[in-house]
């Protein structure tokens, strides 16, 4: 857990002005910026980064954050990665890692993996050059159908045949301070065997290989794939796990894929470098792969983030059926009723790549089309080799769906697939629950959904919206509240707010410099994000300075804790004039009207 004192602290340091800048054209546009909106699709800008806010919204497609969420969405980091960037651009270290590592480890830690990186980033331009001055390379990949625009976009490049090849560009393997970095990086190798002198051997992973380049959600470079250009073992020669590159959650292709993914509302994943290639030549740059492994859950997290909608595609053949039986177990986990993810089998005698150089791209865009839904392809591995007409076979299914259902959040499309497994192996949904043991689940989910169905129910209005929105906006503004007010407007016993009492708490808990971005991003965290969605939309529309704020809010309060007297007050009358009231009531009356008179000469 990265601690909010520390969000907030990052959050005030940075200008989300220069976050967004770097990636999109910002106007100046009275006291906003303006751009075109980087997650959809727009011709004129509706895209606005408020200073004042540290805040961005699109009014476009309703896209909206802070720039720790601005990250998030624009490079598909997690929250501590992009929490962790921000912080390295000004000079902050977060504090999980800072209690961790003893400063001077940590300095250590952060040279070595600039070292890595800068490593890297120069091999691969040199790999970028080689390329130019290597017809027969340059032939292969002709050969393949690629042109070079689309060589030079993923950025391949060739390693010479050259034991020695990078010592052009890092100078003598001897030298340990040269060499050190560029085996961790796993660019060379170190032989058992030594020189004259005593020295290891060292030379370089990849010799005689079209390069090409693995790069993270930044666009950094941070491992290589290299593929013979004849025959030779192995076909593809991988970067090995660094510091800086894990096959399990990287995914090749996603940081040349997402402007293509944003626009088309989906991924495709795909299961070689040259899949992603030619795809992308051909009509279909959204198209990503695993790196010569399974894919993970993590892949999947990663992918979600990027968008809702996935498109696995696999080989039609009992290895493609293998790696789809993976992918939808890392799948499970993420499934939600507003994602979907979708499985497409070729022909078994095809790989994405040759299937679209000859069967075209229209064909290949009917197979995207008709891929196969996630409940289908999990009803039908269940369900496969089971012959449904005999009980055991039945039984079999359901056993065989338990793990996977069990896998599953429980929501609607768990429960409609528990539907069709029920039809198709003849029992009930309620008998499939629980001899899948998912019972205890669904109580759970009632569990948590009510918190926020309550808080959705009593969506606040008029006078308690506004003050909502001046506190969203003005944390400070809690400290008016006495005892009086509190106990009247946040009590929920007496018919007080529950949101307002949540935000007035949590106004109270800030201290020091508060940043509403940072506020907003917290709240957002709560059972009551729902309604602080709406708040924050409306604080978003204005601009109010502090003062008018407090005279507003002051007023606002004196009327809502006027408002509960009033309508006591509107009821008594009636009663009296219906002779209904009694003399206790007729007194109480009395008073009320003292007490708001009284109220209102207050506020
Ligand atoms: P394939 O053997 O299906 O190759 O491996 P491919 O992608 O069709 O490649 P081309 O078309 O022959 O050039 C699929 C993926 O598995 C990994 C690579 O990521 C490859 O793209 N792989 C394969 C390796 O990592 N090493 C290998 O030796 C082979
Ligand atoms: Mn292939």
């Amino acid at each position: 857990m990265i601690p909010q004192s520390f969000i907030q602290d990052l959050l005030n340091r940075v200008d989300i002005v220069d976050v967004v800048g770097k990636y999109v054209q910002l106007k100046k546009g009275g006291a906003n910026f303006m751009g075109l909106c980087p997650f959809h699709n727009e011709k004129s800008p509706s895209f606005t980064v408020s200073p004042a806010k540290q805040f961005y919204h699109c009014f476009g497609c309703g896209a909206h954050g802070s720039a720790i969420g601005f990250l998030m969405e624009y490079s598909g980091q997690s929250y501590p990665d992009a929490v962790r960037e921000l912080a390295q651009s000004v000079g902050l270290s977060v504090p999980e890692e800072r209690d961790r590592l003893p400063p001077a480890q940590r300095a250590e830690q952060q040279a070595k993996s600039l070292a890595l990186s800068d490593a890297m980033t120069r091999a691969g331009e040199f790999y970028r050059r080689q390329l130019r001055g290597a017809p027969t390379a340059i032939q292969y990949l002709k050969g393949r159908g690629l042109t070079g625009e689309i060589a030079a976009q993923f950025g391949l490049g060739y390693a010479p045949d050259d034991w020695q090849g990078l010592e052009s560009v890092f100078g003598s393997y001897r030298d340990d301070a040269i060499a050190g970095p560029l085996i961790e990086a796993g660019l060379l190798i170190e032989s058992e065997k030594r020189d004259a002198d005593g020295k290891p051997r060292r030379y370089d992973r990849f010799r005689d290989r079209i390069m090409f380049p693995i790069r993270n959600t930044k666009g950094q470079v941070i491992g290589f794939g290299g593929r013979v250009m004849g025959q030779g073992e192995p076909k593809y020669l991988n970067s090995p796990e660094t510091p800086l590159f894990s096959k399990g959650t990287e995914l090749y292709g996603l940081f040349e894929a997402r402007h293509a993914i944003r626009e088309t509302g989906y991924v495709l994943v795909v299961e070689g470098y040259m899949d992603v290639v030619a795809l992308a030549q051909l009509g279909f740059a959204n198209a990503v792969a695993t790196l010569g492994t399974a894919c993970t859950p993590v892949h999947v997290q990663k992918l979600l983030r990027q968008t809702d909608a996935v498109v696995f595609s696999f080989d039609g053949d009992a290895a493609g059926r293998r790696a789809a039986r993976r992918a939808l177990e890392a799948c499970l986990p993420y499934v939600a009723d507003n994602k979907t993810i979708r499985f497409l089998f070729l022909p078994a005698e095809h790989d994405p790549d040759s299937y679209v150089r000859e069967e075209g791209t229209e064909a290949f865009a009917a197979q995207v089309r008709d891929a196969m839904p996630l409940s289908r392809f999990l009803l039908q591995c269940v369900t496969e080799e089971q012959d449904l007409r005999q009980p055991e076979g039945r039984a079999r299914a359901q056993y065989e769906a338990k793990p996977l259902l069990k896998a599953m959040p429980p929501g609607g499309l768990r429960l409609q697939i528990v539907r069709e497994l029920a039809e198709a192996t003849g029992t009930t949904p309620a008998e499939i629950e629980a001899v899948c043991g998912l019972g205890s689940d669904a109580a759970r989910v009632g569990r948590f959904a009510q918190p926020r169905a309550r808080a959705r129910r009593q969506a606040p209005a008029g006078l308690e919206q506004r003050v909502l929105q001046l506190l969203m906006r003005y944390p400070a503004l809690s400290a008016r509240l006495d005892d009086d007010a509190r106990a009247l407007l946040l009590d929920a016993d007496t018919g007080g707010s529950e949101v307002l009492a949540h935000l007035v708490a949590s106004c109270d808990a800030l201290q020091g410099e508060v940043n509403f971005a940072a506020f907003s991003e917290q709240l957002a965290q709560s059972p009551f994000a729902d309604v602080y969605a709406n708040v924050r939309a409306g604080v978003l529309r204005e601009d109010i300075d502090e003062e008018p704020a407090t005279l507003e809010f002051d007023a606002a309060i004196a009327k809502l804790l006027v408002e509960p007297l009033q309508r006591e007050l509107t009821q008594l009358q009636s009663a009296i004039e219906n002779g209904t009231a009694d003399e206790a009531g007729k007194t109480r009356m009395r008073w009320l009207i003292a007490e708001i008179h009284r109220r209102k000469r207050l506020g």
